[in-house]
């Protein structure tokens, strides 16, 4: 049985762990799988989280969790923070992360680097090597294939094989389905990569040959990503201005905007929202200026990308200063709820959400603040637990910031005054009704016009 071990297992790597020990053919097993983690207070405690099941409530997606939990029944998932996994593995399928150094404006390619030279300074003779990480483009043939080849040849291997293939996971209620039977992106070092990695991903997720698009070149799956995630975060961006001057002067955004995607050709595009969070959308964009800089040193400007970055990164705290304006009294020193802090529905995930310049904006203003969050439970940048449902309904001012499945039923019976600001479409249109026809609550739905 061929061995998959999988570097880093984040919300990338968890994911491709499990679909590879669950690959089967003729009701067999395909790989001995074991995923690798960082000996860090973070590693160990995902490590530590993958021996049970609670390693999949990351997200709430009911298929994965059964997925996880009936590998785990059977042996199959396997973590350590040991780097001779790496030493007898067919294929390592990289998946640590590549930060962004947002104070000096570049990508953290020293630390990635390591991440590589961990992997190059085991890895045996024919090894396969995928590289899942969002790169800025040209890393993989520039920096990291040299880097391989050079600390191979002093251990006298002759050959590896690379290939770039970028993920596309969403984590959220739809974690498996993202993974499962989509089309996969490789760009392999040479053609014997890119055969062997079509084979290893028809049979990890049962792909059929049409699924796999190649690229004969690393940079093109690379720039993909890059591409990809920049569109995203550009059109969100361009949202956002309209957003401003339809509150400006009262006009009905999301009913203009449900007008346009009448229109097939516009059928997609965005809602305006409370800002841009996660890992993905709010660095990517970046890379491409950050792969000119520091990969090809070929000057190269993204002005387009840079701005949609720029026009996110305010989007927060240009709401909450309209909010301000409109409703600094029913604010001042109210007791307040936050209601889903993660930066996109049914996921735990934290990372730069928008809820954080929520939080810092009410704290301000000598707020009493609680979380509801149920996935997230502990949220590191209040330093607290999730409030319990019972007690919802003794706050002045509700938040609402994220539409998980949770809270379908919320229910919550507010008290006469009380101040309802849903910034990002949680609250669905029945309810939105009947909160504005009551003439005891005031209210800001993000996008519609102010009655
Ligand atoms: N989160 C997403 O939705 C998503 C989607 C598509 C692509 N990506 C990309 O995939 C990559 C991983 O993203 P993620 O969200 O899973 O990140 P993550 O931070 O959740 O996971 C990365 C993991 O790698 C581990 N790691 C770092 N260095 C390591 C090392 N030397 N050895 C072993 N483990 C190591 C970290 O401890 C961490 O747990 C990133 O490049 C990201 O941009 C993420």
């Amino acid at each position: 049985m061929k061995k998959i071990v999988i570097q880093g297992l984040g919300y990338v790597g968890l994911a491709m762990m499990t679909f590879c020990a669950g690959a089967k053919k003729n009701n067999k097993y395909l790989f001995n799988v074991v995923g690798v983690e960082k000996n860090s207070n973070k590693g160990l405690k995902i490590v530590n989280r993958i021996k049970t099941n609670e390693a999949a409530k990351i997200v709430d997606d009911r298929n994965f969790f059964k997925f996880f939990k009936k590998l785990n029944k059977d042996n199959r998932i396997n973590a350590s923070i040991n780097k001779n996994e790496y030493s007898d593995a067919d294929v390592i399928i990289v998946c640590s992360n590549c930060d962004f150094d947002f104070t000096n404006n570049s990508v953290k390619l020293e630390e990635y680097i390591k991440n590589i030279n961990e992997i190059s300074l085991h890895l045996k003779e024919n090894c396969l090597v995928i590289i899942q990480s969002t790169l800025p483009p040209g890393t993989t043939s520039n920096i990291l294939q040299p880097l391989i080849q050079k600390n191979l040849k002093k251990r006298g291997i002759k050959n590896f094989y690379l290939c770039h293939s970028f993920e596309r996971i969403t984590p959220g209620k739809d974690y498996y389905k993202s993974m499962k039977n989509v089309e996969r992106i490789i760009g392999g070092k040479n053609k014997q990569s890119l055969k062997i990695t079509k084979k290893i991903f028809k049979d990890i997720f049962s792909l059929t040959s049409n699924k796999i698009i190649e690229f004969n070149t690393t940079s093109e799956s690379e720039t993909c990503k890059i591409i990809e995630n920049s569109y995203r975060a550009t059109n969100i961006a361009f949202i956002e201005e309209w957003r401003k001057f339809c509150f400006a002067n009262n006009l009905d955004l999301e009913k203009i905007l449900d007008c346009i995607r009448m229109r097939k050709t516009h059928s997609n595009i965005m809602r305006s929202g409370i800002g841009v969070g996660g890992y993905c959308l709010t660095k990517d964009p970046l890379f491409g200026q950050a792969s000119s800089k520091q990969i090809f040193k070929k000057k190269f400007n993204f002005p387009l990308s840079t701005k949609a970055v720029e026009v996110n990164q305010l989007m927060t705290s240009d709401i909450l200063k309209e909010i301000k304006q409109k409703f600094n009294k029913n604010i001042l020193g109210k007791k307040v709820i936050l209601i889903g802090v993660s930066y996109r529905e049914d996921t735990n995930d934290t990372r730069f959400t928008p809820a954080e310049g929520v939080y810092d904006f009410f704290k301000k203003m000598g707020c009493k603040l609680e979380f509801y969050d149920p996935i997230v439970d502990f949220w590191e940048y209040s330093r607290s637990n999730s409030f319990m449902k019972k007690g919802l309904e003794n706050f002045d001012v509700y938040v609402y910031l994220i539409k998980h499945q949770f809270f379908k039923r919320l229910n919550i019976k507010y008290k006469k005054k009380s101040l309802i600001l849903d910034l990002n479409h949680v609250i669905n249109k029945k309810e939105r009704i009947k909160i504005n026809n009551n003439r005891n609550l005031n209210s800001y739905f993000i996008g519609s016009k102010q009655i």
